[in-house]
């Protein structure tokens, strides 16, 4: 995986862990991967995130292990730095997405508006993040826009569950969703790495 245009084909559903417990980083990666799911972003949210990119990297080395909430230059950095494969910014500011392009690495910038779309398509960037895609306008506003900006695929995130994941998926603009629901707090609560497998196999053959 190259470009960010493969990424949004690895999956039908990129899974947004938020992972407080390093000692969760590495069954959850394997749960997901037992679950037929090959991919993995893990947020930047929790201050073990970056430990457990690097320890996802070494010991799954069968999954995509990419940094999501990318906020910061820095962020950006540190994920390169301990190996993450992609990553993925839930907004795009110009000192983020410089310090993404920086990388060499593919990201997904995020958007929520027809202008920051263009933008980022005038700098070549056109595998996006549409977040927060429920709260922002959802199915109907990727159909709109589908029409003025063609050539523009999204990952939407944001509200996305199982019962709609469907209607998403279904829209030519749109090449995978994400969420967390896949990796949800009840499980890494209780250790529950099945149930994490089971909700993956649920969805890995959505596409
Ligand atoms: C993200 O960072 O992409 C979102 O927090 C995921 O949204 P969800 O929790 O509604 O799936």
């Amino acid at each position: 995986m190259t470009t960010a245009a493969e990424l949004l084909e690895l999956s039908p559903v990129i899974p947004v862990a938020v992972i407080d417990d390093i000692e969760h980083a590495v069954p959850v990666a394997e749960a997901l991967l037992a679950g037929g799911i090959p991919v993995i972003e893990l947020t930047l949210r929790t201050p073990i995130a970056i430990e457990a990119i690097q320890r996802v990297r070494k010991e799954v080395p069968d999954i995509v292990v990419g940094a999501g909430t990318v906020t910061s230059a820095e962020q950006a950095q540190q994920a390169f730095e301990v190996g993450a494969s992609f990553l993925v910014t839930p907004g795009s500011t110009e000192s983020v997405i410089d310090a993404c392009l920086a990388t060499g690495l593919p990201f997904l910038p995020g958007i929520s508006t027809v202008s920051e779309a263009m933008r980022l398509a005038e700098r070549g960037l056109t595998a996006l993040k549409f977040f927060p895609a429920e709260a922002a306008g959802g199915v109907e506003f990727l159909k709109a826009i589908a029409g003025p900006l063609p050539g523009l695929k999204f990952c939407p995130t944001g509200g996305i569950t199982p019962d709609n994941a469907a209607k998403y998926l279904a829209l030519e603009n749109v090449g995978c969703v994400g969420g967390s629901w896949l990796t949800p707090k009840y499980a890494l609560a209780h250790n529950d790495f099945a149930r994490i497998k089971s909700l993956a196999k649920a969805v890995s053959h959505l596409r």
